[in-house]
């Protein structure tokens, strides 16, 4: 573990590694507990270090067995080596050869850092800083080399050796050996080197890419598994052809293995030509995941591939720069989703995860800029806010500068900094360029952390035929930021006539203007004419930027909108609006003095009567916001009993006013023939599920043997499991016997019971957290499992609103626990785990003091890992 009181890192006191490493060869002899590694690398002194330096490498809970300097061992005090450093005194001045042996326990490694084993395998996670923990390295982005790796291992432990690149070498040995080595011709950082040992299936495949170049395409799984790979193939034959298609980027690499582990920190790893993955995102049949993990798996396998561009031919100078590749490659995977699927669901789909995720986030003691300037664990920068918000700064700067200007931009980007390790100005550098444009103000959408808050007021004046928009930015204050400048928001808007046709843009002399207001300064007023009737404004059309978005739309406005608005995305997030606005007032003072509620019904009655264009545009519109999401509306002074409360009522409300045609719709929507989890099958299944959901919201005995029968009777895992969850929903003797059930049928499957674990965490009601103390000691959950965690402790803290926010306190007593039981296994996980805290300020007074006191004990603990103490610290300070 790292040394606890350890310095910051700033941005500000970046300079280039004194010493850089131009080859690497690693010779691996894989062994359980005792794993030796023979590192051979090529040093030199950086042209702009400083001469004459020591040279400093860093390393983590290593113990040095041999040294050598040009084949010399050098004298013992000349060089010193501790676990998280080697110092060579004196160095050679010029280029010289070094050659570190260390001895790593895989099997001891429970942080899943560096080299450890999973199931029997041997795998490595190196990003951010784990291959510190397998040798001696500048490990730092910025340090590029040519790796070749050559891993032995016993062949019936390990018939399956693989590395970086190509494979050039492989052989057996005496003694049942055997060895291959792999060569990895591209520049790369530490963080993307990996390799794999194991007794695995593998499935293969082969791809074209346009210029001619077969790449053989491998999956590895455990035996048995092979059958659950072939949409993970498929997706990943679709990225590749995509990313030539939409960014010009082609694959450069003989092999493409992606190899799937059951115990990983985080969904997947890009590393050069041997993507490592979460198994969860790679294996899939129709009676195992849901359309929901069909998505996912898609997304997260073009991901990581698009990473081979953005992130690996281009990589980052320093870890502050982290949304230079996690921004960029959640923009592009989110369009290859957009291109596979309906592009408006997919929108709205991303919209509600970053609001749900990032929107939180920022609102909190957590919030940080997308481009940070410090850090003490840059594991806790793996954050929605560098992911999501980092993808939506892209999409803005897309509407703000145009869709061509923006191409031109990326295709500067991949030509002039391939192969360099590159910062967030060089980017954006190439954006100005393509446009023409400064974007000096855009800049710092990357510096200042919060969420922009825009309000919007209108004003007609029916005797000059004007229509005049009035907008205004304000910033709340964020973790080390208190003021903050006005920044530039690309606003899409429209404007449409009362018979719901969308209105041409004129200024008041009468010039055509485009359909986007860049709203640069505190306060922006713009007036259009030939408007004789007033008409209704649609703005932030497509979520063009991510802000909190106030306006003065009347619920009659709203309702009109959800009908007639041309862009789909706000049609959905009118309807939304409207339940919002009702839940939020119905949170404070109760359901019977909150109104909206028949203009919400009629539209989505109108949603539902239209939902044949697009089935899984009526699922997002019928699924309310959730409660967290009206806690995040409220701010402060949250009752999460209160919003279920108020949730609740709202959904038989409508229910019964939509009662019909819901039941109507089980059958309209029914999905015909076998399952397949193509986009429009899925919006089926969805539409279907969240109507039953809705149907059978009152508990009645008739309609829940109906979802019991479609439970049972379901050829899928998204019907059988939507309709466990509905079940899950009503206590009694029929949901425990459904879940018994479930539990039997899928006993031998660690992925299927992650759900069963999860749908029972999230039960609201009083005994759940019983409920999930007796799960921790159920043989399907296991404490060093991070899947295992997330689902089960995860879903509690972060899907179980009143539950967790339990008025006594035991839920984040129990939070506290479990993230001290974990630290000293697993600080990643423990960290992310203690990160559902991160709205404790908002809770009503009782709840903020018994969060405090969770928070504090967790703090006290005398060995806390930096990851941890970082979390805690930040959230209490
Ligand atoms: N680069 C990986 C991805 O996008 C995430 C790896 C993060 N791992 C970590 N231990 N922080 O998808
Ligand atoms: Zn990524």
């Amino acid at each position: 573990m790292r040394s606890e009181q350890a310095k910051p890192v700033k941005l500000s006191e970046y300079r280039v590694a004194d010493h850089v490493v131009k080859t690497v060869h690693l010779d691996i002899v894989l062994h359980p507990t005792a794993t030796r590694v023979t590192a051979v690398l090529a040093v030199e002194p950086h042209p702009q270090g400083i001469a004459g330096a020591p040279l400093v490498f860093d390393g983590d809970g290593l113990t040095l067995a041999a040294i050598a300097i040009d084949g010399r061992t050098p004298a013992p005090e000349a060089y010193e080596a501790t676990a998280d450093r080697l110092v060579i005194h004196n160095p050679p001045a010029g280029p010289f050869r070094l050659t570190l042996e260390t001895v790593v326990d895989p099997q001891a490694n429970t942080q899943l850092m560096g080299l450890y084993r999973s199931s029997g395998t041997w795998c490595t996670q190196c990003e951010a800083e784990g291959f510190r923990r397998i040798t001696y390295f500048p490990d730092r982005p910025d340090v590029l080399a040519v790796y070749t790796t050559r891993i032995e291992a016993e062949k019936k432990a390990a018939p399956v050796l693989l590395g970086n690149g190509n494979l050039v070498e492989a052989g057996d040995l005496p003694h049942g050996r055997h060895y291959a080595v792999w060569h990895d011709p591209h520049p790369k950082p530490s963080y993307l080197f990996a390799l794999v040992g194991g007794d695995l299936a593998e499935v293969s495949d082969t791809f074209t890419t346009r210029s001619g170049r077969v790449v053989k395409l491998g999956i590895f799984v455990e035996h048995g598994k092979e059958d659950r790979c072939a949409y993970a193939m498929d997706a990943l034959k679709r990225s590749m052809r995509w990313d030539e298609e939409a960014f010009g980027c082609e694959y450069d690499l003989d092999v493409f293995n992606i190899v799937a582990v059951s115990d990983f920190n985080m969904g997947a790893m890009e590393n050069k030509g041997l993507n490592i993955f979460n198994d969860k995102y790679v294996l899939a049949l129709p009676d195992t995941a849901t359309d929901q993990d069909y998505a996912a798996i898609e997304a997260i396998i073009a991901h990581e591939y698009f990473h081979n561009w953005t992130g690996n031919r281009i990589t980052c100078r320093d870890w502050f720069q982290l949304c230079l590749k996690e921004g960029l490659t959640v923009f592009r995977d989110q369009e290859f989703s957009g291109d596979m699927r309906s592009r408006a669901v997919k929108r709205i789909a991303d919209v509600r995860l970053l609001k749900s995720h990032q929107f939180a986030e920022d609102a909190g003691p957590l919030s940080h800029p997308v481009r940070p300037e410090i850090y003490h664990e840059i594991n806790n920068f793996y954050t929605a806010t560098v992911y999501e918000k980092g993808a939506e700064i892209i999409r803005a700067l897309k509407v703000l500068i145009g869709a061509e200007a923006f191409r031109r931009g990326m295709d500067l980007y991949l030509v002039r900094h391939d192969g360099d390790a590159a910062t967030v100005e060089d980017f954006i550098a190439c954006f100005a360029e393509a446009s023409g444009r400064d974007l000096t103000q855009f800049f710092l959408w990357y510096r200042q952390s919060g969420t922009p808050q825009v309000a919007v007021a209108t004003r007609h004046d029916p005797v000059a035929g004007t229509f005049t928009v009035d907008l205004k930015q304000t910033h709340l204050p964020t973790p080390g930021q208190d003021v903050k400048q006005p920044m530039v928001l690309p606003l899409a808007f429209g404007l449409i006539g009362p018979d719901g046709a969308e209105r041409p843009l004129f200024t008041e002399d009468g010039k055509a203007v485009p359909g986007v207001i860049a709203l640069d300064a505190a306060q922006k007023s713009v007036t259009f004419s030939g408007h004789p009737t007033r008409p209704v404004l649609s703005i932030n059309r497509g979520f063009s930027a991510p802000i909190v978005l106030k306006t003065d739309l009347t619920a009659a406005d709203l309702g009109f909108l959800a009908r007639h608005d041309g862009d789909a995305y706000n049609r959905w997030q009118a309807i939304q609006t409207l339940a919002t606005d009702h839940l939020v007032a119905a949170s404070r003072k109760g359901a019977a003095l909150a109104g909206g509620v028949d203009i919400l019904a009629d539209a989505l009655a109108a949603v539902l009567a239209d939902a044949g264009r697009d089935p899984a545009f009526a699922a997002q519109a019928l699924t309310l916001p959730s409660e967290s999401d009206i806690a995040r509306e409220l701010g402060a002074e949250v009752d999460p009993d209160a919003i279920h409360a108020a949730r609740r009522a709202l959904r038989l409300a409508i229910r019964s006013r939509l009662d019909g045609t819901l039941s109507d719709a089980l059958s309209r929507f029914a999905t015909p023939g076998p399952y397949s989890p193509d986009a429009a099958a899925a919006g089926r299944r969805a539409l279907c599920n969240v109507a039953l959901d809705l149907w059978a919201s009152g508990g009645e005995a008739d309609r829940l043997a109906t979802v019991a029968a479609r439970h049972r009777d379901a050829d899928n895992m998204t019907d059988r499991f939507a309709a466990l969850a509905v079940l899950a929903q009503h206590p009694g003797a029929d949901r425990e016997a459904a879940l018994e059930a479930f539990r039997e049928r899928y006993r031998a499957d660690a992925l299927i019971l992650d759900k069963w674990l999860a749908l029972q965490a999230a039960i609201p009601e009083a005994a759940t957290l019983d409920r999930v103390k007796a799960l921790l000691a159920d043989p399907a959950f296991a404490m060093t499992n991070p899947n295992r965690l997330r689902a089960l402790v995860g879903s509690f803290a972060s899907g179980n609103q009143t539950q967790f926010n339990r008025p006594d306190g035991a839920g984040y007593a129990f939070l506290a626990e479990v993230v001290i039981a974990t630290d000293p296994r697993n600080p990643q996980v423990a960290a992310r785990l203690l990160s559902a805290f991160r709205s404790w300020r908002g809770l009503e007074a009782g709840r903020r003091t018994l969060a405090r006191a969770a928070l504090e004990r967790v703090a006290a603990t005398a060995t806390l890992s930096a990851d941890v103490r970082d979390i805690v610290a930040r959230s209490l300070g």
